[in-house]
């Protein structure tokens, strides 16, 4: 099915089949957090003005972040549709609209089907449009189905059942072969810690991110706080207190020591 917007002109139509559930698509289609981040290649900032389950509107800079470029861009879901539609309403391009059919094919499989209108576009310019959304949704997509599949994959181990936190101690290697393998991802009780050396100190924290169950542990580590490559929020590695303002935390950690014997060893606090 194609889009019909008889006032903006159609410059083309994207299709793609994704390994993910309708659910997650919708999860995706009205996370603003996640632009400036997992997108970074695209969007350098965006500042919220409403949002909720109907979707966003939002003020967003693309990337590179130039001060004075600024676009207010709405995205509105409408699930009964299977549908979601953005709309730039400030900024260059305004008038534009793209509009995104979800059918589902199987429990996981879902087929999207974009419709991109562009005001005032010409043949010529519609080519060169619908060439240059072409590519920008291959790699928004690329980069969103790496994020869906992941998110999916934790919600199976949740759903799969909680892990036993039984496990109270544990050793995991020689200090100089397990400072070789660092940063090292080690599950324990049930649980993924990255394991990291910091100012000399080892310490291990939640390899997944209290918000959406980022990883984590792949985030970019300063002074002490790692950032969540998903949508940016930011933790003390120690503590696991979200240092960027949200009502969450990281699990806690076990304590890794080092025994007389050489020895590294985790242990729940
Ligand atoms: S999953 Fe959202 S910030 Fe980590
Ligand atoms: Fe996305």
């Amino acid at each position: 099915m194609t889009a019909v917007n008889a006032r903006v002109p159609h410059v083309g139509t994207y299709r793609r089949e994704l390994p993910v559930s309708l659910e997650r698509l919708y999860e995706n289609a009205i996370d603003w957090e996640h632009l400036p981040y997992l997108h970074r290649s695209t969007f350098s900032r965006i500042e919220p003005i409403d949002s909720g389950d109907w979707g966003f509107r939002a003020r967003v800079w693309t990337h590179p972040y130039e001060e004075q470029r600024a676009f207010v861009i709405e995205l509105r879901l409408d699930r009964d549709c299977r549908r979601w539609i953005t709309r730039t309403l400030e900024g260059s391009g305004t008038g534009t609209e793209i509009w995104t059919h979800a059918f589902s094919l199987a429990q996981r499989t879902t087929l999207v089907v974009v419709d991109f209108f562009v005001p005032g576009a010409g043949k010529t310019a519609a080519v060169r449009l619908r060439d240059y959304y072409y590519r920008l949704y291959a790699q928004l997509y690329d980069e969103d189905v790496a994020m869906m599949t992941a998110r999916e994959s934790e919600l199976d181990r949740i759903r799969a059942g909680q892990p036993s936190r039984k496990v109270t101690r544990e050793v995991i290697g020689e200090i100089a072969e397990v400072r070789a393998r660092l940063p090292l991802e080690i599950e324990f009780a049930g649980v993924r810690f990255r394991v990291i050396e910091l100012g000399g100190e080892l310490i291990a924290f939640s390899a997944r991110c209290a918000h959406l169950m980022g990883p984590l542990g792949e985030g970019r580590i300063e002074g002490g706080v790692v950032e969540c490559p998903w949508h940016g929020y930011r933790f003390d590695i120690h503590s696991g207190e979200c240092v960027s303002g949200a009502a969450c935390r990281l699990a806690p950690a076990p304590t890794v020591k080092i025994n007389s014997d050489g020895k590294v060893v985790l242990e729940t606090i």
